[in-house]
């Protein structure tokens, strides 16, 4: 298929890197900075200090606002929006993972336009600039560092929305490897099973493909959980810190989905409102209702996820265990997802909702189907076009 890829985001990769903030955001004209951060994790690691110091040997003067929080909150959102104002800033740099990432694009849309930001995210209009962003990396997960898109929760319905514009990309991205050392395993575990489900959900399309797309795809998502799991043992291991970080980018900024329809977005959609509902890490979330979306939808193109679990682990026929299955690409297609699910299970990640240590009403469910198919106005997924019954069926076979 006919395809646009669009990356203007400079990558500055490697160890000590994030000295070069202050230089870089000079290099894109900024004068006045907003320092943006989340709960404390680049405080105690001292990286905060670092960044400042970058910017202090520039020259540039700056204003710090941290608190987000990972599924980050619209309310924050506003009180840097309202103190970029009154402070003049013209140029935001994250400090942090996706939430801070994300955080920093909604002031920028804030910034740019007028009215309310919450109407971007709630599909009512068209943002028509965002204020330039840099971003210091701390965490290979939600790939927001190159993507086109924000996520952001609103505490009124604690609604979780994202909205995807290119006015958004990071005009640069500072990655050290190092930076991601500190994290705890849950974090670390949970963004490689983010970073591949951003190739997972383009590589599950409906329409299109290339060869060199799907070859691109297939290393990413392998050489991520090789990766994972050395990290599993050790954490340390800056080579397998710098895979996945760059993985972590190169999955989400449209490299994976080249020539293909987009791919089918189902499972981040559904996991959006366990975010937003329950406040889960959104990678963990991802892994445990990955395999019931597969498992509802794979009889729709049985041969794709035969080539997934060919290509990805290596099965061929002798391995598609199901009887039951209506065809020998159904039963390797079954197999390649329960050989996805025994890689979660083998990070630590949950693979039901149970393990992801919740247990929704069935109350809850309908709620959540219903904000998933916004109130019934749209389907989600390509593969299989779902509503909100079959959202809620997902969640229910998801329970575990
Ligand atoms: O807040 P601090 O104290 O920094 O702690 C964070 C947070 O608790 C911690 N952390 C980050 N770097 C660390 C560290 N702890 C120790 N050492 C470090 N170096 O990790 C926790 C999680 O951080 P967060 O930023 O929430 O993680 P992630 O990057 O996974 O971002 C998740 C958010 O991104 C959205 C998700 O929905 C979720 O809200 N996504 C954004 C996307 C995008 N913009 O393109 C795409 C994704 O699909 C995703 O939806
Ligand atoms: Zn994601």
């Amino acid at each position: 298929m006919n395809f646009e890829y669009f990356t203007p985001t400079k990558v500055v990769f490697g160890k000590g890197a994030e000295s070069r903030a202050g230089e870089l955001i000079r290099e894109q004209g900024g004068h006045k900075v907003l320092i943006h951060y989340g709960g404390g994790s680049v405080v105690r690691s001292g990286l905060l200090d670092k960044v400042c110091a970058s910017l202090k040997n520039e020259g540039l003067p700056y204003v710090t606002l941290g608190g987000v929080v990972p599924n980050p909150r619209l309310s924050k959102v506003r009180e840097g929006i309202q103190l970029c104002r009154e402070e003049n800033v013209d140029f935001l740099l994250a400090v942090g993972g996706g939430s801070v990432i994300d955080s920093t694009k909604a002031i920028g849309y804030g910034l740019a336009n007028e009215g309310d930001v919450w109407d971007f995210y709630d599909y009512k209009r068209k943002a028509a600039g965002c204020a330039p962003i840099g971003a210091v990396l701390t965490i290979a997960a939600a790939g927001s560092e190159m993507s086109d898109s924000s996520v952001i929760t609103n505490e009124n319905g604690w609604v979780k929305r994202g909205y995807s514009s290119n006015y958004c990309r990071c005009r640069f991205a500072v990655m050290d490897p190092e930076l991601t050392i500190t994290l705890p395993d849950y974090q670390t575990q949970s963004g490689c099973v983010d970073i591949m489900m951003h190739t997972m959900g383009r590589y599950f399309h409906q329409d299109g493909g290339m060869e060199l797309t799907d070859g691109i795809a297939v290393a990413l998502i392998r050489t991520v959980m090789k990766n994972a799991k050395i990290l599993k043992e050790n954490p340390s291991d800056y080579d397998a810190r710098a895979e996945v970080m760059w993985a972590s980018s190169l999955s989400h900024n449209g490299l994976t989905g080249c020539g293909t329809d987009g791919g089918d977005w189902a499972s981040h959609q559904i996991e959006h409102e366990l975010g937003g509902m329950f406040d889960v890490a959104h990678g963990a979330g991802l892994a445990a209702v990955w395999g019931s979306w597969a498992r509802y939808v794979y009889q729709e193109c049985p041969e794709r996820f035969a080539s997934f679990a060919r290509q990805v682990f290596d099965l061929d026929e002798a391995d598609g265990g199901g009887q039951t299955a209506a065809s020998p690409d159904a039963s390797l297609a079954l197999a390649g997802i329960e050989a996805m699910e025994d890689f979660y299970r083998s990070v630590g990640m949950p693979t039901s909702l149970k393990e992801l240590g919740i247990d929704p009403t069935e109350e809850q469910i309908l709620e959540m189907a219903d904000k998933c198919s916004i109130h019934g106005g749209r389907t989600v997924g390509v593969i299989k076009k779902l509503n909100a019954e079959d959202v809620a069926q997902i969640y229910r076979m998801a329970k575990g």
